[in-house]
């Protein structure tokens, strides 16, 4: 009777549990046969009326529809697990590629700079650094550049109501550099400059410049035009076309410019000025040495240079027009990301 029962219940509770249709019928089904009060529940309690000599036979066969059970609703549980899972991704091919995030990057301007600095660095140039707001003294006087130079023009440099500028040029860090420290010096000063100049396809009003000044004892123009040709090949390829050309500066003399050839598609190649350079003009050893009292710098000579950062960025990518680099257009932006 009591086996026959349990043949029964095991009959209807497999197929209540492969009919369940979701996991909340699944549930139900498992309260419904295994719960405090389900099917196989009240026939383990009904043990007590089995005839002794029947129980172990009885006990037996409801573990093993237990077990049966159990691996039942396991077994269901997976299939519509499965099942759920491949709704949710019908229609979905999920081979197709991921949407990606756009990634920002660096402006072409500061990686040119990075890698200029890096090549001075590993020629054994040092980081120095001064302040874009400026007095006079260290833009013009220390650098043997007189009141009536045309640089000091109201029309050419930007003044503050206090008689200081925004700086002219990076050689300012030059004086600020041999004020504080004694022969030898071997600096570079990635830096913004300012200028009112007419904006065109070579021309900002507000620029980067990278200032280099090297001074000791006997250092010569081989030594100038050595480094900078140094310099120059490593940032933009060994064949890369390079000359200096006599030029005037007051803190100076000799003095040169240098054109590198900007090679831009659709364009002629044409040579265009990166830099100003020279020997450094003994006046300036003279006016820094008065101002500090110190004998330091006669009897040094030296070199120092002020290269575009932008006009290097024109020729190491073969840019066109200055103003692409200050335009942010992300179109231009993106091809160097
Ligand atoms: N300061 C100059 C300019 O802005 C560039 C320059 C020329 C820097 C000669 C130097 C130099 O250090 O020696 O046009």
């Amino acid at each position: 009777m009591m086996k026959e029962q349990i043949v029964s219940v095991r009959a209807e509770a497999l197929e209540e549990i492969v009919n369940a249709q979701d996991m909340k019928q699944l549930e139900n089904a498992r309260v419904h046969i295994l719960g405090k009060k389900g099917e196989l529940t009240r026939l383990q309690q009904g043990m007590r009326d089995v005839p002794r000599e029947e129980k172990p036979a009885v006990g037996a066969l409801l573990n093993e529809v237990r077990a049966a059970v159990n691996a039942a609703l396991d077994q269901r549980l997976v299939e519509l697990q499965q099942a759920a899972d491949e709704q949710s991704v019908a229609g979905v091919d999920i081979t197709l590629p991921g949407e990606t995030l756009p990634s920002g990057g660096l402006h072409p301007i500061s990686l040119v700079r990075e890698e200029a600095v890096r090549i001075l660095r590993r020629m054994g140039f040092a980081l120095a650094d001064g302040p874009e707001i400026e007095d006079e003294w260290h833009c013009f006087d220390a650098l043997n550049t007189p009141e009536d130079h045309p640089a000091r023009n109201e029309r050419d440099t930007f003044y503050f109501d206090s008689g200081k500028l925004l700086r002219t040029q990076t050689s300012t860090v030059q004086a600020r550099v041999m004020e504080q420290q004694a022969p030898p010096v071997r600096i570079i000063c990635p830096g913004s400059a300012f200028r009112r100049d007419a904006i065109d396809a070579t021309h900002l009003s507000a620029f980067n410049q990278i200032e280099g000044l090297y001074v000791d004892k006997e250092v010569g123009v081989g030594d100038l035009k050595g480094t900078l040709e140094y310099f120059l090949k490593a940032l933009f390829g060994e064949e890369t076309p390079v000359r200096f050309r006599p030029h005037f500066f007051p803190f100076t003399e000799p003095s040169f410019e240098i054109d590198v050839q900007l090679q831009a598609t659709g364009q002629a190649p044409r040579w265009i000025e990166i830099a100003g350079c020279g020997m450094v003009n003994p006046a300036v050893f003279e006016n820094i040495d008065e101002k500090t009292g110190k004998n330091l710098y006669s009897g040094c000579t030296g070199f120092a240079f002020g290269i575009g950062l932008e006009r290097l960025a024109m020729i190491r990518w073969g840019i066109r027009d200055i103003r692409l680099l200050i335009e942010n257009d992300v179109r231009f932006l993106a091809q160097f990301s």
